[in-house]
């Protein structure tokens, strides 16, 4: 596993092994955060470029680049009040930026925008989600989770629940996940349902999947039920988005059916889809999850930078 200099783009870019290595590090990194702080990164300038609103993703990034002895330059609201507003391209930023910075984060609500801006960038980019595209360091996170909370991915039945369409997190789950002997369960509303070359990609390396609308029905049977946002933004209208708003809340009443040794993940935002009752419940990991995300990117920069 060489990521030296390389964009993060793509789940195209890891292997079983590559992801196994990647969480070993992240562990390690976890030492780090136990300790506070390490000088591995000191002196490199991370910049985190942001077209799309956050919380989490930006914040982790910077966290992970502090954390390792690094220094962050940061626009958390780039379509607004960049030059991209004076119509500069996604190549020329990149080409600029990529003078002061040693890697560049960046999100975008365009699909393949980030690989455009990447042409561009003469340093790393690491792609922080690009539209209903992708979210590569969202789906490692999750799966850095699953695996330290089980101890492996193989053999596991993984629930994915929601807006499998538009959802980038989704995509990039089974991006990662299909190098594993995982048996899927895609609960999502009939329009909603996850694109099909994905499914297609699944099948051919021998993945068992269903795909139902029915959360009550197939709980029971995951051990891991990763769930989403029906994603708002991405809709042609408010009154489309209506239809499937609320189409599954996890509740007190459904987690009685869930084995007992399950594990609940969401990248979040969350709107309703996750009720506030269900946070006290051991088996709840998403605010765990978060931090997680900050050992995972520092792995991750640390194997890009140093
Ligand atoms: C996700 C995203 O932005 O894709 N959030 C995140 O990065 N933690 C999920 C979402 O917005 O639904």
């Amino acid at each position: 596993m060489d990521f030296r200099g390389q964009d993060i783009l793509s789940t195209d870019q890891f292997d079983k092994a590559t992801l196994r290595n990647l969480f070993e590090e992240a562990t390690r990194m976890e030492d780090v955060l136990k300790k506070g702080h390490s000088d591995l990164l000191k002196g490199k300038v991370l910049a985190t470029l942001f077209f799309e609103p956050s919380t989490r993703t930006r914040f982790s990034f910077e966290t992970a680049m502090l954390r390792l002895g690094g220094r962050v330059i940061s626009n958390a609201d780039m379509l607004k009040t960049s030059s991209s507003k004076k119509q500069e391209t996604l190549f020329d930023t990149g080409k600029v930026v990529s003078q002061m910075a040693d890697a560049i984060a960046m999100r975008h609500p365009e699909a393949g925008s980030v690989a455009k801006f990447a042409e561009g960038s003469d340093v790393p980019v690491l792609n922080a989600g690009d539209g209903a595209g992708s979210h590569p360091t969202q789906g490692l996170l999750d799966l850095y989770t699953i695996w330290k909370e089980k101890g492996t991915l193989d053999g596991l039945t993984i629930g994915i629940i929601g807006d499998l369409k538009y959802g980038r997190v989704p995509h990039s789950q089974c991006g990662f996940l299909k190098h594993f002997d995982v048996n899927f369960v895609f609960v999502s509303p009939e329009a909603l349902k996850m694109p099909r070359k994905i499914v297609d990609d699944l099948m051919s390396q021998g993945r068992s999947i269903i795909e139902v609308d029915s959360l009550a029905d197939h709980i029971g049977e995951m051990d891991v039920i990763s769930m989403t946002r029906i994603q708002e933004e991405r809709f042609e209208s408010k009154s489309e988005y209506k239809k499937y708003a609320g189409s599954y809340v996890l509740d007190k009443n459904l987690m009685n059916k869930a084995k007992e040794d399950s594990i609940i993940i969401h990248p979040l935002p969350r709107v309703d889809e996750i009720s506030t009752e269900v946070d006290e419940d051991p088996r709840a990991k998403y605010f765990e999850q978060v931090k997680n995300g900050v050992a995972l990117r520092m792995a991750l920069l640390s194997l890009v930078l140093s």
